[in-house]
């Protein structure tokens, strides 16, 4: 991931702009505080579940967050900007994960991630013309043994071939998992 700078003095959201959360996503973000012992435990669930309903985290949406769990909007920032997983800014509607750390290299995965730059047509941390399609490097999937792997959303394609990733992508529900992401960041009993 290449560094950003962020300019403190400028400005990043209007300050009249109406708000991004619904009350529905303030109360399933509230239905985490039993959990927790305090609010600011309950920000990476916060995060999760916006980022799968906006597609990503806005500043206006980390501000609304910070205000939900009485924190300063700056701590919001720290954690989407250390996590690769989060986007401040829009992107396709599905993300390419493609493993740079040394399996998957050994196995071919430059060859992967060259494949998947010709067949969506972009960089990394670009979005397909079409929308559907955002492209990052990731270090270590945790699947090694499987070298080399990629990550559509969060499903975990093993022993990736080149000539694999136009079908791959090709496919409309290459990222469905057997469980619901959202269903990861539901409360006990809901
Ligand atoms: S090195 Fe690619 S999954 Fe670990």
């Amino acid at each position: 991931m290449s560094w950003k700078a962020y300019d403190r003095n400028q400005p990043v959201m209007d300050p009249q702009a109406p708000p991004v959360l619904t009350e529905a996503v303030r109360e399933k973000i509230r239905s985490f505080f039993p959990r927790y012992e305090t609010k600011r435990a309950v920000l990476l669930p916060a995060l999760h579940i916006v980022q799968e309903l906006l597609g990503y985290v806005s500043y206006q949406a980390m501000k609304e967050i910070a205000d939900l769990l009485e924190i300063h909007a700056s701590d919001v920032l720290d954690v989407v900007s250390f996590y690769t997983h989060f986007a401040n800014h829009p992107k396709g509607r599905k993300t390419v994960m493609v493993c740079r750390s040394l399996s998957c290299e050994l196995m071919g995965g430059k060859a992967v991630l060259e494949a998947v730059k010709n067949t969506l047509q972009i960089q990394e941390h670009g979005t397909s013309t079409d929308g559907q399609y955002f492209l990052v490097t990731e270090e270590c999937l945790a699947e090694c043994d499987h070298a080399p792997c990629l990550k559509i959303n969060e499903r975990t394609y093993h022993q990736v071939k080149a000539t694999d990733v136009s079908r791959i992508l090709a496919d409309e529900k290459n990222a469905e998992l057997s469980i619901a992401r959202s269903s990861l960041f539901d409360p006990p009993g809901h």
